[in-house]
């Protein structure tokens, strides 16, 4: 039989040691281990005590059941308490640790912005997919066929002369226009047709206004009974979507090969409203683009009968229409990737 004297010593000798260790702990890891160390069901020196049960007399097990009990609670409370002290310091340190400033100013990260000869593309193509036009995409090497026979401007035809090429071979070259495309979709096409056609096209040219590489923006409707009118239309809700409400056109008698009538489209100056400014140079309108009705013989060329459709055609150039809207006055300006100039301008 166990002696009680001697398993009340062993409690004694255990409330000591955890009393005076207890406040070294510096840690809740170290809690945990020196409670373990006691409670553990196995191991734990109290819960080995509750083994001791089967030693001692009968008539003494309640007492010494009850004082183990007690002694497993007030372990429990003190291992508790010094766990919550430890835990809510390392919860304050962890927090000083990594506090953050939320006052202090943001470190600015320079974002990208699209090109201002894209936005413009962009926004032309949307205000023309809204009236029912769908992109059409062609090559920028073209045959001298699609770039100008086809485009009722065949070898010797003076309006050559208007576009300096860049030819590749006597049969390829740069293409001058983004019209080659109009071939291409009514070559392929049955009317109606109602395509925009925008990408790069090269020149040798090079002054403020104009660069080797300049992007257009190519209209073409072909359907039966197409006029002008059709054509002054679409170009002033285009205007007054880019320029502003109340902004007009104007058409003046102007010539392309592969358009007949051929107009020049001005737009009533944006800045001074037509009374006249350093920007219209005093006219009240500024010139934009050129269009027309699509000669026949370029409907012909490509198999559709110009007796029974009519169509209509326009080529934009997109960096004038850039330049004009956000007062830019060197062509250069674009094509130099001057971050400076290209973060100014984001619609
Ligand atoms: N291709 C012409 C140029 O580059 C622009 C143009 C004028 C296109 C009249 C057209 C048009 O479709 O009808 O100068």
């Amino acid at each position: 039989m166990q002696d009680l004297s001697v398993l009340s010593e062993k409690m004694a000798a255990i409330k000591e040691e955890i009393t005076s260790k207890v406040n070294e702990l510096e840690s809740s890891k170290a809690v945990y281990e020196f409670k373990k160390s006691f409670l553990d069901s196995q191991k734990g020196k109290i819960s080995q005590l509750m083994k001791e049960m089967k030693n001692i007399a009968p008539e003494n097990r309640a007492n010494f059941g009850k004082s183990v009990n007690e002694l497993k609670n007030w372990a429990g409370e003190v291992f508790d308490e010094i766990d919550q002290k430890l835990k809510a310091e390392e919860m304050k340190k962890k927090y000083e640790s990594e506090k953050i400033d939320i006052t202090m100013s943001a470190k600015m990260r320079k974002r990208g912005n699209l090109h201002p000869v894209t936005q413009v593309r962009n926004q032309l193509i949307d205000i023309f997919a809204s009236m029912g036009f769908e992109v059409y995409e062609g090559t920028e090497i073209e045959t001298d066929y699609y770039n100008f026979t086809a485009l009722n401007t065949p070898q010797d035809h003076p309006a050559r002369d208007m576009q300096d090429t860049f030819y590749l071979s006597p049969e390829f070259l740069l293409r001058t226009q983004t019209s080659a495309g109009q071939i291409h979709v009514m070559e392929k096409k049955k009317p109606p047709i109602k395509i925009l056609s925008p990408g790069k096209v090269f020149r040798s040219d090079d002054d403020a206004t104009h660069s080797p590489m300049f992007t257009q923006m190519e209209g073409l409707v072909v359907d039966k009974g197409i006029t002008l009118c059709d054509l002054k239309g679409m170009l002033d809700v285009l205007v007054q979507k880019i320029y502003g409400e109340g902004t007009t056109t104007r058409l003046r008698p102007s010539y392309f090969p592969f358009t007949e009538p051929s107009v020049e489209v001005d737009v009533s100056c944006f800045v001074c409203g037509g009374k006249g400014c350093k920007l219209c140079k005093g006219t009240g309108w500024i010139e934009v683009l050129g269009a027309g009705i699509v000669n026949k013989k370029v409907l012909e060329n490509c198999g559709i009968d110009s007796e029974e459709y009519s169509g209509l055609a326009f080529g934009i150039g997109i960096e004038r229409i850039a330049m004009l809207k956000y007062g830019i006055n060197n062509i250069k300006l674009l094509f130099e990737s001057d971050l400076r100039v290209l973060e100014q301008i984001d619609d």
